[in-house]
């Protein structure tokens, strides 16, 4: 027999509907309450609410798992390409050799940008954001392939799809070249994914950068573990765009300004900042550790706390053997990682942290790697975004397949004045 829950309001009695995910998991289904009873839920910030069904990413935030397609994230360690990981999400399983081997091939066929593209690079400051340009720039991709804009041709997707992973580095890679003053350098078809992008990031003309194979492999599992999170912030924000039907580039762009927020993305550039800081002499850990806890002051510890993650992020775990690897692998130590892992030390003992619950995640080890294989702290979160596009793109096809799903358009808790009459300006007091 099917649960139900029961909602009493006032002398009402409601039935509701209960679902079962595929983990066991139960959740109310109130889909119908307001058209049914004329009710409403408040629950601000969503944190108690599914916004959708989904079979892409499962996570256990108690025991601090993480699965992509059902795959646990730590059996990626032994790296397979990010490039296997994106096809995976996007269309639902592993890939067979020739799938992979011709997904590969798009995204080489597609890693140029249209000469018009590049030119809008010109006429950006110096000093722009390249969080910023990586946002315009992927909502201009529909300016220069139009045919993605209609959605309603499924097989499309696969196209566009391949064009927005391939396209990003370059964007990305651009932004930072310009942000130097130095000239773009035009992405090698004969190199792999994260190899071609450090390529388009550190080459000179007639001198090609020597991409180390740590480097790459470094690279390569830091974008695999930002490759999805399920219906985080950014993912929301690609799925509330794409639920009006909107483009996937224009979705796109709009996880890109989200997850530029330094509590969202922006905190892997944060965490440095206060790092550096600590380096500096400007504060101690210990300091720092009061500042987080004081509430009168906005100031928190980056890279500290989650909504789902009641225990380690896995992917923090990962990415702190990643660090003690590749330090150990450029045998050049940052002191930068022994400030980190003392915050950590005294977050993890100090009851504030310990009672709410509150462990690194990606952020606090992510921006240490990123600086240690030679990526500039602005550059950061670009990094986070190219990593999570896949994830995007996958819950954007999910939403787009899925026959019930509708625009996302919430309810309000109406808090403002009752009805009030228009008074002319000059008789305002
Ligand atoms: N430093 C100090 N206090 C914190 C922190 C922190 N990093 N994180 C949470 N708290 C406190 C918070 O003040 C609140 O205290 P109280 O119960 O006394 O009011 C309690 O812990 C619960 O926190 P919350 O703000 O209600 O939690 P949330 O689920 O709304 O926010 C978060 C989650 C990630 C935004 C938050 O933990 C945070 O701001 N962390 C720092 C920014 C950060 O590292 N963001 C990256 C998140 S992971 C990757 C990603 O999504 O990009």
């Amino acid at each position: 027999m099917s649960e139900k829950a029961i909602l009493t309001v006032g002398d009402q009695r409601i039935e509701l509907p209960v679902m079962k995910g595929t983990d066991g998991r139960l959740s109310i289904d109130i889909s119908q309450l307001h058209a049914q009873t004329g009710l409403t839920t408040y629950d601000p910030a969503l944190a108690n609410t599914a916004l959708c069904r989904s079979a892409i990413t499962w996570i256990d935030g108690e025991q601090g798992v993480l699965r992509y397609r059902g795959v646990p994230i730590e059996q990626f360690d032994q790296a397979p390409s990010f490039v296997e990981v994106a096809w995976t999400l996007i269309f639902g399983r592993l890939p067979t050799r020739a799938e992979l081997d011709h997904f590969r091939e798009q995204l080489t066929a597609n890693e140029l940008l249209h000469e018009g593209l590049k030119a809008q690079f010109q006429h950006i400051p110096a000093d722009a954001p390249p969080m910023a340009i990586l946002s315009a720039s992927l909502s201009n991709l529909a300016c220069f392939h139009r045919q993605f804009i209609d959605v309603e041709q499924p097989e499309r997707l696969v196209e566009a799809a391949a064009r927005l992973i391939s396209k990003v580095r370059t964007i990305a890679a651009f932004s930072y070249r310009r942000s130097r003053g130095l000239p773009f350098i035009y992405p090698d078809p004969s190199l792999r994914y994260c190899a071609n992008f450090l390529h388009m990031m550190f080459s000179l003309p007639y001198r090609q950068y020597e991409v180390s194979p740590q480097i790459e492999e470094a690279l390569n599992l830091i974008f695999i573990l930002h490759a999805d999170h399920e219906q985080n912030c950014s993912t929301t924000a690609v799925r509330v765009v794409g639920s009006a039907r909107a483009n996937l580039f224009a979705s796109c762009a709009a996880g890109v300004s989200a997850l530029w927020g330094p509590l969202h993305g922006g905190a892997n550039v944060e965490v440095i900042r206060m790092l550096e800081r600590i380096h500096a002499g400007g504060m101690t850990p210990e300091q720092c550790i009061r500042d987080a806890k004081d509430k009168t002051s906005p100031f928190r510890l980056y890279g500290f706390g989650h909504r789902v993650y009641r225990n380690f992020d896995p992917r923090a775990q990962v990415l702190r053997r990643l660090c003690d690897k590749v330090f150990a692998d450029l045998k050049q130590p940052d002191p930068l990682l022994d400030i980190a892992r003392r915050l950590e030390e005294l977050a993890l003992a100090d009851p504030y942290f310990v009672e709410r619950k509150l462990y690194p995640n990606v952020d606090f080890y992510s921006g240490i790697l990123l600086r240690g294989i030679g990526i500039p702290t602005n550059m950061f979160t670009v990094c986070f975004a190219i990593g999570r596009l896949p994830g995007w793109i996958a819950q954007w096809k999910e939403q787009h397949d899925d026959p019930h799903s509708r625009i996302i358009r919430p309810r309000q808790v109406y808090t403002g004045p009752g009805e009030s009459d228009y008074v002319p300006i000059d008789q305002r007091s």
